[in-house]
């Protein structure tokens, strides 16, 4: 077995303390407890230069987790440690996007696929939005879990917009149609997705 280097098993043995302290539902739960165990076994290890996009500038003011919530506040810390060597990229766009979203937004794959870890079984990555942005409707095969870091909306299929707050939570079940959108703050969430792909 390949081992992970030491700041990214803190990041994710924080990751697992956050999400599942703050999960709603069994859907979530279950879903947490499968990724993190499938986690248990290290993908392989990439070593990457790290590069931001503009939409980073806003990542210290996204970060700002409320006083209070040991569980988040360390989570911040531990991926401001990866931070430098993760390669934040842009996603494709459509209509439902905003007019800003191309450098309005930016998303950072840790485990999964172009991660700092390789593999097909996990993603675990963030989006952070430069604020007023619409991210686009999308939607995928893959069951997710939303751990929320910012102030921000969110919707899942024709619903209302809701706002999860710092600390919130919420399960995507699959394919459901889904987006994110800042008000006048910046947003930053955690996601994390099981594949049932092998890793
Ligand atoms: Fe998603």
């Amino acid at each position: 077995m390949k081992g992970r280097n030491e700041a990214l098993q803190s990041f994710v043995d924080a990751a697992f303390t956050a999400f599942n302290e703050f999960a709603q539902g069994p859907e979530s739960r279950q879903s947490i407890q499968k990724l993190f165990s499938a986690l248990d076994i290290p993908g392989t290890p990439a070593s990457r230069a790290g590069s931001r996009l503009p939409a980073c500038s806003n990542l210290d003011s996204a970060l700002g987790v409320e006083a209070g919530h040991a569980s988040l506040a360390r989570l911040v810390d531990r991926f401001r440690q990866i931070e430098p060597s993760v390669e934040w990229r842009r996603r494709s766009s459509n209509k439902t996007a905003s007019d800003n979203f191309v450098d309005g937004h930016a998303n950072a794959m840790i485990l999964g696929p172009g991660g700092l870890e390789q593999r097909t079984d996990i993603w675990l990555g963030a989006t952070l939005l430069a604020p007023n942005v619409r991210y686009p409707d999308h939607d995928h095969s893959p069951e997710e879990v939303y751990l929320v870091l910012s102030e921000g909306e969110f919707r899942q299929g024709e619903g209302e917009w809701f706002s999860p707050g710092i600390g919130g939570s919420f399960y995507n079940v699959p394919n459901i149609k889904h987006a994110m959108r800042s008000l006048d703050n910046p947003l930053f969430a955690f996601w994390a997705l099981c594949t049932d792909k092998a890793a």
